[in-house]
């Protein structure tokens, strides 16, 4: 799949980011001379923390390439996505010029926080591909997109699209009714603005302001929003108790909702001083990396819990490694190890030492398992319906260290197979040198589920294997096969 980015700033950076990092290609149209620095940046806190949030292997990253024009850059696209500064007219240049170039079926998502789609749509050739696609810097942890048809939207091209985003990893938020700012940014307008007059009147700094929220009601937010949090402020009397206990509260004076203060250089000065004073210390780049990680590490708590954002990242982890599943290479006729997975080392499998931990190479080579007995046929259904292969005997062997984002590749030689016994050779090779990394050697029973009983396994099953079995046999024996815990 290949995505265009059209404007790579921060936000087209982070779609470039996601997108690559997805395994999509990435052509990225930018006229700013910066355009290389900018996104090598992005792309580097986002290899740094996108991959963190994953407990299977992501795809193999896709190929970027920075092209000199839009019609370069739109070509052979699936996916094309608007992030140009947020000015209607340029919009509609660039618009007009990935309409005259994209491929018929390319969805033509636009960042734009505060367009209607219809404004967008405006004297285009095919406004019912043009949608809005707003996401949330950065772009590459987030996963929420709204997605914005409007009364011209082609409700199958939003259907699509909202696929391909949740492939991705993310998760569209379908805005039915066309507004000014969509939905999250209206909301966070009424909070700026209040934030905006607590500082114009002396009331609050900008660092008080963020304490208020950083340590009490902003933590409530990332896990449960607004509604959820106050069904709990209504206590076991629930919600309807706790509007009718404070919604006379929103007539008393407190809000200036309704006023916007003026933003004359008098308060634009007091603004950046008092953030300079709060978080100056800290260039923009170290500060990006701080959010990343903290981001990664309330993320992956969530995940742990399977609630609010965490639970899409186990929804995405079950998308990955069923993609991850399917065959890779076309090993079978080949006189040769079989080739199962290819991945990269992930960085949360690093240990304190730099390298991959000792636990993470039982599961690659786990994963490398359930790859081999799909390859067979043995899909979900086959253990569904009773039956399943256990592991009887495991022996590991490590050979060499290897470090985060490293690809690797493993094999299998099935030295053994019956209608009940499986005995398998996996090896782990670094992609960039074929050097060994490890090795599992393990013998597999087939089980009758329900009687844990050794029973044979599906005849269909058995034969592919013994087929491979007998295409190895032709290769040289692993000279450690059999070899004992300590052996000289
Ligand atoms: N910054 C945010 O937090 C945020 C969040 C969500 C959506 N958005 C939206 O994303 C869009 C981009 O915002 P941004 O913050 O990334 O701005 P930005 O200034 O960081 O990036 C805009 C990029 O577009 C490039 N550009 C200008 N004219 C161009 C053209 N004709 N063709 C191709 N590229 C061109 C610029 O060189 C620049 O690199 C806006 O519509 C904005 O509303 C921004």
């Amino acid at each position: 799949m290949k995505a265009a980015i059209v404007g790579g700033g921060v936000i087209g950076g982070g779609w470039a980011a996601r997108f690559l990092l997805y395994g999509w290609d990435v052509a990225v149209f930018d006229p700013s001379p910066k355009i290389g620095s900018q996104l090598e940046a992005i792309l580097t806190n986002a290899g740094r923390s996108l991959p963190a949030l994953a407990d299977v292997p992501m795809p193999p990253r896709g190929k970027l390439s920075l092209v000199a024009s839009i019609e370069d850059a739109v070509a052979g696209a699936d996916w094309v996505q608007e992030s140009v500064p947020e000015d209607l007219a340029i919009k509609h240049k660039v618009i007009a010029e990935i309409e005259a170039h994209a491929p018929a079926r390319a969805i033509l998502g636009s960042s734009t926080s505060g367009f209607k789609p219809s404004q967008l749509q405006e004297g285009a050739q095919e406004p019912g591909r043009i949608l809005v696609a707003h996401p949330f810097n950065p772009v590459y942890l987030l996963p929420l997109v709204e997605i914005v048809a409007g009364a011209g939207g082609d409700v199958a091209a939003r259907d699509a699209a909202c696929d391909m985003l949740r492939s991705i990893g993310m998760a569209p938020l379908i805005v039915r009714q066309e507004i000014d700012a969509h939905i999250a940014d209206r909301f966070l307008e009424a909070v700026w603005r209040e934030a905006l007059w607590l500082v114009k009147d002396d009331v609050a700094t900008t660092e008080e302001i963020d304490d208020a929220i950083r340590y009490g009601f902003g933590l409530r937010w990332a896990q449960m929003g607004m509604f959820e949090t106050y069904r709990l402020a209504g206590g076991e009397e629930g919600m309807a108790h706790f509007i009718r206990q404070f919604g006379p509260c929103l007539s008393w004076p407190w809000t200036k909702l309704m006023d916007v203060p003026e933003l004359d250089e008098e308060l634009v000065d007091k603004i950046a001083s008092q953030s300079d004073a709060q978080s100056g210390q800290y260039s923009i780049r170290e500060l990006e990396a701080i959010r990343d990680r903290n981001l990664v590490g309330i993320l992956r708590t969530l995940k742990e819990r399977n609630w609010g954002a965490g639970k899409l990242l186990n929804e995405s982890d079950a998308r990955l490694a069923e993609r991850a599943r399917s065959p890779a290479g076309t090993g079978d006729a080949d006189a040769a190890p079989l080739r199962l997975l290819e991945s990269t080392v992930l960085p949360a499998w690093i240990d304190y030492n730099g390298h991959m931990t000792e636990f993470r190479y039982v599961q690659v080579f786990s994963d490398s398992s359930e790859v081999l007995f799909r390859r067979v046929g043995m899909h979900d259904e086959y253990v569904e319906s009773g039956f399943s292969y256990y592991t009887a005997e495991t022996h590991n062997q490590f050979y060499d260290e290897v470090g985060a984002d490293e690809p690797y590749y493993t094999t299998v030689q099935v030295l053994l197979a019956d209608p009940k016994r499986l005995h398998v050779f996996f090896r782990m090779h670094a992609a960039a040198d074929d050097r060994l990394l490890a090795t599992l050697e393990a013998m597999y029973l087939h089980v009758e589920m329900a009687s844990g009983k050794v029973v044979a396994a599906a005849d269909a099953a058995t034969e592919k294997l013994m087929a491979l079995a007998e295409l190895h046999a032709a290769l040289e024996k692993p000279a450690s096969a059999g070899r004992f815990v300590g052996q000289r």
